[in-house]
């Protein structure tokens, strides 16, 4: 089996505040809590299956700025290979993160950098592309990227996780050709293109989109846990109860830790329960990359 994972995606220094509740129309919320923290979904996911051991590898782009060498220096704590990141003209990307009382957020994504990605930062991974058994893409870069991904990675035998987050526009062409696809609720009712509010209509839609499309869907519901369908069948898989203090990157350590699951000879049922495990622990600290937790981490907890 084919070990080393790829990430093509986004790097962003997130902010996050601390508000006691969403802002009015015209207010001004003064805010006494504010962090950082390393993200960007792509980096996210990339350093969770970093994290759990997993030998990853990044293409994607941050500026020639102080956040950028923040990011490639967080990126590298963790044990992820950051040598196909390159740094730009453009600034870094950035995601202004809200917190709220419950631990839910709100996020404004700045593009910057992460749109500086071309076709030849994809093919500077070489030979990667014939040892990675799987890719991880989102749409936090240009989807023409990703759709020169895709292609390159069915080329070279590579199996391709799309998180379709945010949600936008693409090609059921593309889409069929991905083997995973993973969204959340929200992402999940605008391929709908109906409100998904209940477990009952996650399940009806996964198995929908994934028998149309050949491929699978996981739909993740937050605290409800996740849906995964294979178009045959699919389960439900219930979230840890824990004390979620702050919810940025949860769905990312979802999707790296499946991705470390899948190589260790579960099957997506099996991956997804120990993706929630992994989430779990993400969700009851503050931060993406920095809560994310290591093998070690999760056989503590157990
Ligand atoms: O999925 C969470 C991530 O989305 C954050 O780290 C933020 O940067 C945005 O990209």
């Amino acid at each position: 089996m084919r070990k080393k994972v790829i990430v093509v995606g986004s790097l962003n220094y997130d902010i996050f505040t601390k508000i006691p509740h969403r802002p009015e129309l015209g207010e001004n919320l003064p805010v006494d809590e504010v962090s950082f923290s390393a993200g960007g979904k792509g980096a996210n996911q990339a350093v969770q299956a970093a994290k759990l051991g997993m030998e990853t590898y990044m293409a994607g782009c941050v500026g020639s700025d102080a956040m950028g060498d923040m990011l490639l220096a967080s990126a590298e704590k963790f044990g992820l290979h950051t040598e196909y990141i390159r740094r730009t003209e453009e600034p870094t990307g950035m995601g202004l993160v809200s917190v709220l009382p419950d631990g839910s957020v709100y996020a404004n994504i700045i593009r910057g950098a992460n749109f500086a990605i071309t076709r030849e930062d994809v093919d500077r991974l070489g030979s990667l592309w014939d040892e990675a058994g799987y890719v991880m893409i989102q749409m936090e870069i240009p989807m023409d990227i990703n759709r020169y991904v895709i292609d390159k990675a069915k080329a070279h035998g590579c199996k391709v996780v799309l998180n379709a987050a945010p949600a936008e526009k693409f090609e059921n062409e593309y889409m069929k050709k991905c083997d995973i696809l993973v969204v959340n609720e929200v992402e999940a009712g605008f391929y709908a293109n109906e409100v998904i509010d209940s477990l009952e209509k996650a399940c009806r839609l996964a198995d929908k989109k994934a028998a149309d499309m050949g491929n699978s869907w996981i739909i993740t519901m937050g605290k409800q846990g996740a849906v995964v369908s294979n178009g045959q069948k699919h389960e439900v898989i219930p979230s840890e109860k824990v004390n979620a203090i702050e919810t940025t990157g949860a769905g990312d350590s979802f999707i790296g830790g499946m991705i470390y699951a899948l190589n260790h000879e579960m099957d997506l049922f099996d991956a997804c329960r120990f993706a929630t495990k992994c989430s779990a622990v993400t969700v009851s600290r503050v931060g993406a990359q920095d809560s994310m937790p290591t093998l070690k981490d999760l056989n503590t907890k157990q």
